[in-house]
C-alpha cells in the first residue's frame, strides 16, 4: 500500500473526526439514560401494591387544594375504572403500567401519555368544563387494546 503524504493527513483527519463523533453521540446516549427527558420517576412494576402512590389508586386531594390521581394501566383496563374530579382545579395524574406499554389518552384534551412499565409518566391538566370524559388507550397492546378505557367525571 502506498500512501500520498497528504492522503495520510486526510485520513487521520477522518479517522480522528469519526472518534470525536462517536464520542459525542456516545455521551449524549449515556446522559438521556441517566436524566431521561422530564425527569421521569422509576418504580418497580411487579411492586406497585406496596409502592405509593400506586398501592391505594384514586383521586387524592392535596394539603395546597390540587389533586393527584394514581392510575395503574394493565392490558386491558385502568385502575380505577372511573373516577370523579372538581372541575377548575389542577389535577395531576400519575400512570403506570403492571405489564406492557399503554397509553393514556383524555379525549379532547391535550393528556395524551405514554404508559411505560417501570416509569410513572405525570400529567397536570384543569378541566374547565363539567361532564363525561374518556380515556382510552393509544397504544396497541393486544386483543383487548380497543376496549381499553377509563371515565372521568368532572363535577362542579
Ligand atoms: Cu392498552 Cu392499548
Amino acid at each position: 500500500m502506498h500512501l500520498h503524504k497528504y492522503e495520510k493527513i486526510w485520513l487521520t483527519f477522518g479517522f480522528a473526526a469519526l472518534i470525536i463523533f462517536l464520542s459525542v453521540v456516545g455521551v449524549s446516549a449515556f446522559h438521556q439514560g441517566h436524566t431521561p427527558a422530564g425527569g421521569l420517576q422509576k418504580v418497580d412494576p411487579d411492586n406497585l401494591e406496596s409502592t405509593p402512590p400506586f398501592d391505594n389508586p384514586g383521586v387524592h386531594e392535596k394539603k395546597d387544594g390540587s389533586y393527584e390521581v394514581a392510575v395503574v394501566a394493565e392490558a386491558f383496563g385502568y385502575t380505577p375504572g372511573k373516577i370523579q374530579v372538581p372541575a377548575g382545579e389542577k389535577v395531576t395524574f400519575k400512570v403506570t403500567s403492571k405489564d406492557v406499554t399503554h397509553s393514556f389518552s383524555i379525549v379532547d384534551t391535550n393528556v395524551n401519555m405514554m404508559v411505560v412499565p417501570g416509569q410513572v409518566n405525570e400529567k397536570t391538566h384543569v378541566f374547565r368544563d363539567p361532564g363525561k370524559y374518556l380515556i382510552v388507550c393509544n397504544e396497541y397492546c393486544g386483543s383487548g387494546h380497543h376496549f381499553m378505557s377509563m371515565e372521568i367525571e368532572v363535577v362542579d
